[in-house]
């Protein structure tokens, strides 16, 4: 079966073997999968509960979009920012699709191409993985930037630091590949996972954020309003900026 690309440009030094893990995982990159649909079902009661009021939402590294879409259903008026323009290429083949008014920009989470005090919201969903701590401290500064006053920013992200020591060689992941591999570097600040199936390997360089370390850095922006633990290792945290 031929895959459709998706390339995260090499604006983001991070991204090593990112472009294969997208092709591989339909979790991010395909919003009709069950794998993106469970995310998609596990958010939506929290987003719903905390965002009591309509407004603008910045979908933050959106990827092909989905969540821009649930919150397009909800009344929102949405915006999807993104670095990749494969994901950005693929989420408005789908606003195409379902006749959205999402407005999809290529662009860089540590550059947000908006002015300040735009948004009533800010998504991040997921994409801890692909910042070292200079870039997210940059991607958070530019948040509270263009974030209202009153604003809220929305985070939801695994703790790797906690996830890591429970992953194991050969773990199926997804329906078929399994993990071949783990390397951590020295320091723990990475780690390199490697990807194996039937018909090929591949292998991704993930920074490894714990939540301890997420709320440090947020907190130099941010007071935290909302903090729930979802699932074994994932947490959804609700900031306002100081
Ligand atoms: C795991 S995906 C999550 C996408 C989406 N939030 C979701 O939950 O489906 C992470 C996304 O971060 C994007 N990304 C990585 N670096 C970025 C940057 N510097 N600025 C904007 N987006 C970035 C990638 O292109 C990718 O689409």
């Amino acid at each position: 079966m031929k895959r459709e690309g998706f390339i995260c440009n090499a604006i983001n030094p991070f991204n090593m073997g990112f472009a294969e893990y997208y092709r591989a995982f339909p979790t991010y990159t395909d919003i009709h999968s069950e794998e993106y649909r469970r995310r998609l079902e596990e958010l939506e009661p929290l987003l719903i509960k905390y965002m009591p009021r309509r407004g603008r939402v910045l979908d933050l590294a959106c990827g092909v979009g989905g969540f821009s879409f649930l919150l397009e259903d909800h009344g929102f008026d949405v915006v999807g920012l993104d670095v990749s323009e494969e994901m950005i290429a693929k989420a408005k083949e789908y606003a195409r699709k379902r006749a959205s008014k999402v407005e999809f920009i290529q662009g860089d989470a540590r550059e947000i191409p908006f002015e300040d005090n735009t948004f009533d919201y800010v998504l991040f969903i997921d994409s801890l993985v692909h910042f070292e701590p200079l870039e997210l401290n940059k991607v958070f500064k530019e948040v509270r930037r263009v974030l209202k006053p009153e604003g809220k920013f929305i985070i939801y992200f695994t703790d790797l630091r906690e996830l890591l020591p429970r992953l194991k060689d050969g773990l199926v992941v997804g329906q078929e590949y399994w993990i071949s591999k783990i390397i951590p570097d020295r320091e723990e600040k990475t780690v390199v996972i490697e990807f194996m199936s039937e018909k090929d390997s591949f292998r991704v360089r993930f920074n490894i954020w714990g939540k301890t370390a997420v709320e440090l850095l947020a907190n130099l922006y941010f007071a935290q309003e909302v903090a729930e633990k979802v699932g074994n290792y994932s947490y959804f945290i609700i900031y306002r900026p100081k």
